[in-house]
């Protein structure tokens, strides 16, 4: 009897333990999600985190919804399997076509299933953006660059048209992009091509754009030849955005924050070969990293 009691006492310290462990997980199909990770690191270094990049699977982009939900699914429960309380859909293409189906119809099933107050949620990266761009426009005309399935989703032009009537939204798919970037092509003329054919193509539709936002993860990479091509635009990147509106989400959460270790760590994973990826990784990067191979299903 008395061991029994002792046993319990020891799980429910291991329970517990685990429960003050937790980490941030930040999710993106390959590399596009680091852009994301790198500022919300420099908003929030105390955290630990854990980068997942499902480079074999990359892009996601030009798949369908089924596809898209069924691979972030396993990447979110993957995650959680890690013990991470709070995971970030790094990835707009994601946060487009699965977020709202994981929130609405995975979570609250795996919350149920969690013990010991734990509790989990997945967050996106497009809401952050929106908020931020009717204060940035001064003719009210927008531009949204990004992948294939975020253009059809209307994501961008439904979520603005929640905050302002006033804006004139217009989109472009840019499909080479993030072949482009995933294969370490973003430097080369092939990349100075496909970067002045997208943004003519959205300037000749609307020639009164005066920001635009790289609803890609991936895109801010190529924003210095973007600038060059879209003289006098605004180009915004996501990465500070996300990361400020994070750091307002934990500290009106506590609930999450009260589960989460601190102590400053990173780990990489990907679906692809570990070491093709530290390599690539750098770009994205200030420092040097050292990823690990995982597999996902
Ligand atoms: N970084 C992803 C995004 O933000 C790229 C999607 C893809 O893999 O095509 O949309």
């Amino acid at each position: 009897m008395i061991y029994a009691k002792k046993i319990c006492l020891f799980d429910k310290k291991v329970v517990i333990l685990q429960r003050f462990m937790a980490k941030i997980g930040v999710f993106d199909s390959g590399y596009g999600g680091l852009t994301i990770l790198d500022a919300i690191r420099r908003e929030l270094p105390e955290y630990d985190y854990i980068y997942l990049g499902d480079n074999a699977r990359a892009p996601y982009g030009t798949h369908s919804f089924d596809v898209i939900y069924r691979y972030t699914l396993e990447a979110v429960n993957y995650l959680i399997g890690k013990n991470c309380a709070l995971i970030i859909l790094a990835c707009n293409t994601a946060s487009a076509k699965a977020l709202r189906t994981i929130q609405q119809r995975d979570l609250p099933r795996i919350n149920e299933q969690m013990v010991n107050d734990k509790m989990v949620n997945v967050l996106g990266v497009i809401r952050p953006t929106v908020e931020a761009v009717p204060a940035i426009t001064q003719t009210g005309h927008i531009g949204i660059l990004a992948t294939p399935a975020t253009v059809s989703s209307e994501s961008y032009v439904l979520e603005l048209e929640k905050i302002s009537r006033q804006l004139t939204v217009t989109q472009q798919a840019c499909p080479m992009w993030v072949p482009l970037i995933e294969a370490g092509e973003h430097n080369s003329s092939g990349a100075d091509y496909f970067v002045e054919k997208y943004i003519r193509e959205i300037l000749t539709k609307d020639p009164q754009i005066d920001t635009l936002v790289l609803g890609c993860t991936h895109y801010p990479l190529l924003k210095e030849k973007i600038e060059k091509v879209a003289k006098h635009i605004g180009v915004i990147a996501q990465g500070d955005l996300v990361a400020q509106s994070l750091a307002d989400y934990l500290s009106r959460h506590p609930e999450y924050t009260s589960q989460l270790s601190l102590n400053g760590s990173c780990t990489y994973l990907t679906t692809e070969n570990a070491d093709r990826f530290s390599q690539s990784a750098s770009q994205f990067l200030s420092s040097p990293i050292q990823a690990e191979h995982i597999n996902l299903e």
